[in-house]
């Protein structure tokens, strides 16, 4: 009998469907400040939810599509030059590893708010082969078939937070987050 186990590297190991692509949607009308505590709470949910992005991967034009959308939404969150520049690699690696080796999945990206900080997160997920050994994999160098093995261990640098769960033949899911730096 075939076992297939779930693994997952999360962030403390840091070491320091056809083209469904859905644009962001407008901005939430004003409106008065509402006095219910629940109301209060998700119309705070569907502010946050209003700037959410999904992109179908199953091309390389996605990949351009999620790069684009993820930048605007980058620049829109705060995020200044050289942080653009990564989040839109980080983007791009996790997009690519999608199409390269699950053939299609979803980029998801969304604001962040944490307290006082804000973010960005973006998440890759695919229904693909998973993959077998995920600390191999987390190491530079390590590639399998197409590129150099710098993708995912690139990734993980360049966020603040990293988590990759993978199960052998159902997908693999890659969570990251990236906060606006504060420069007081
Ligand atoms: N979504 C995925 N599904 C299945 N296997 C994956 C997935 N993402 C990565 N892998 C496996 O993990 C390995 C390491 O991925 P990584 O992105 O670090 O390097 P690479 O894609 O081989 O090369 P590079 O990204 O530098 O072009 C890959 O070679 C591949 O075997
Ligand atoms: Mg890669």
């Amino acid at each position: 009998m075939m076992t297939s186990t779930t693994q997952s590297v999360p962030s403390v190991l840091r070491p320091s469907n056809g083209h469904r692509d859905r644009p962001p949607q407008a901005q939430p009308s004003r409106r008065s400040a509402p006095t219910d505590p629940e109301e209060a709470a998700s119309v705070k949910l569907a502010a946050a939810d209003a700037r959410e992005i999904r992109i179908a991967i199953g091309e390389l034009s996605d990949i351009a599509t999620a790069r684009r959308q993820g930048r605007a939404l980058a620049i829109e969150l705060g995020f200044e030059g050289g942080d653009v520049i990564l989040i839109v690699a980080v983007i791009s690696e996790m997009a690519r590893n999608i199409v390269d080796y699950a053939r299609c999945g979803e980029v998801l990206i969304r604001p962040l708010q944490q307290a006082a900080r804000s973010g960005i997160l973006v998440v890759a997920q695919d229904t693909g082969p998973g993959i077998p050994d995920l600390i191999r994999a987390m190491q530079y160098g390590c590639a399998t078939r197409k590129g150099l093995g710098m993708g995912l261990p690139g990734v993980r640098w360049l966020v603040d937070e990293f988590e990759i769960s993978s199960k052998a033949g159902q997908g693999t899911t890659v969570t990251t987050k990236k906060w606006v730096k504060k420069f007081e």
